[in-house]
């Protein structure tokens, strides 16, 4: 998230930052992780090819999908048509959209799969589906023309905070914004009855130009409500049990993407949230800002419905951490068009448990899963060993399945897995759990 981001620069905590006691809490965890984290691609190099994108500048006659606004004088996002003389006025002193802003609307990088952050977008909805199944509804679709209201008044950012001011934000005119973060949608959402839910979309703001920051970027916005019920048998107050229900969830999300990090928590402001927390990881020999969180203020949930209940909040700056998982050198790389970037094809990872007996190799295994899948499987790694009080040992294996020159359907994967669960069944005598 670009506050997380732009430590030094104007955000919606940059104020208080400066007078914000920061308490550093003990690293928190450092224990084994089941699943893969995505950064454990990096090493491969193949997911975004970063050789080529330090090396080689884009073919000629590589053009971004839609270029410019002149290219598409309107676009729709999420069914709200935009045209372009809706959010760039240039006669009108309390608009501050150009042209090259209204181009990057409805592009919506988020929602391309292949792109690297919808492949960021899609491992955190992951980690959201396996460990709450059904229970956080999506959005990625919201589009990004919103009150100010909306982006501020809602989130109780006060009147005076430098984020307001048209030095930071886009204005299509005084009422209506460019939403600078997607905590815009906390507070409709949660008056149209949602508990639970993640909002994806890009964010505007404006800023200086350097590697890592561009007017346009992308957040995932989390919010989780509570009722009494669930923290009246804990023993903790309510804000006490959202707060660590919010820290092992984003522990959790943190290890699904970089693996088993260290991490720390630090204490910051954010005029939505009290206490709010930043998460930090020490990845690549430095701490790293992960996302912005915290139990969310009683007045916004009072005013949109929630009364008694608690809820947490957190913000994640899409490009900062797929820059740093794919390696990406320049945050324009996120808008090019060059199909080595944008095409690139997605993994397919497929689990498999067993008992194992005392003839069992792992090279067995890969000898029976390489002649079944031959060059589609990129993989095969054990994420999980245990022995269990009778002695029997069972180990977990995770398969990559990639092709590297076109998509793999699920169909075709899934036959492939089914296969490969049946041969080793068969050919290795282990029993399947
Ligand atoms: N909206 C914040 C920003 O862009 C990020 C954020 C921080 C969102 C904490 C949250 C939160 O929901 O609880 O600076």
């Amino acid at each position: 998230m670009r506050p997380l981001i732009r430590t030094a620069r104007c955000c919606l905590r940059a104020r208080e930052r400066a007078m914000a006691t920061f308490s550093v809490a003990p690293a928190a965890i450092s224990s084994s992780t089941a699943a893969r984290p995505l950064s454990s691609l990096r090493p491969h190099g193949r997911l975004l090819l970063p050789c080529f994108l330090h090396a080689a500048p884009a073919p000629a006659g590589a053009r971004p999908l839609r270029t410019s606004a002149a290219a598409a004088s309107a676009v729709e996002v999420g069914g709200v048509k935009i045209a372009r003389e809706d959010v760039v006025k240039e006669d009108d002193p309390t608009n501050n959209v150009p042209d090259t802003i209204f181009s990057k609307i409805g592009l919506q990088l988020h929602r391309r799969d292949n792109h690297p952050l919808g492949i960021l977008k899609n491992t955190i909805y992951d980690y959201f589906d396996k460990n709450f199944a059904g229970q956080f509804d999506k959005f990625d679709d919201l589009c990004p023309v919103v009150a100010v209201k909306q982006n501020f008044d809602d989130v109780l950012v006060p009147a005076d905070h430098v984020s307001r001011s048209y030095n930071d934000t886009y204005y299509v005119d005084g009422q209506t914004v460019l939403r600078c973060h997607t905590s815009a949608h906390q507070a409709e959402l949660l008056r149209d009855g949602h508990t639970h839910f993640l909002v994806t979309g890009d964010v505007y703001r404006r800023d200086s130009i350097d590697s890592t920051h561009y007017p346009v970027f992308h957040q995932m916005e989390g919010f989780r409500v509570f009722s009494p019920d669930d923290w009246s048998g804990s023993g903790m107050d309510g804000t006490a049990y959202a707060a660590a229900d919010l820290k092992k969830t984003l522990e959790g999300l943190a290890r699904h993407l970089f693996g088993a990090v260290e991490m720390r928590w630090v204490d910051t402001y954010f005029p939505f949230t009290n206490p709010s927390f930043e998460l930090e990881i020490y990845f690549q020999d430095d701490w790293l800002e992960v996302l912005g969180c915290g139990v969310t203020e009683q007045e916004i949930l009072k005013r949109n419905g929630r009364t008694d209940h608690v809820a947490w909040a957190f913000g994640l700056g899409l490009e900062r951490l797929a820059m740093v998982l794919f390696d990406i050198p320049d945050i324009r790389l996120f808008w090019s068009n060059d199909k080595r970037f944008t095409s690139q094809f997605p993994p397919c990872y497929k689990d498999m448990s067993f008992w194992i007996n005392d003839e069992f190799t792992e090279n067995n295994l890969c000898e029976v899963v390489r002649g079944i899948a031959g060059d589609l499987v990129e993989e095969v790694k054990l994420i999980d060993n245990f022995t269990n009080k009778k002695g029997m040992t069972s180990h977990c294996y995770r398969i990559a399945y990639r092709s590297m020159e076109r998509s793999l359907t699920d169909e075709e994967i899934n036959d492939l897995q089914w296969n490969v669960r049946e041969v080793v069944k068969s050919k290795l005598k282990v029993e399947l759990r």
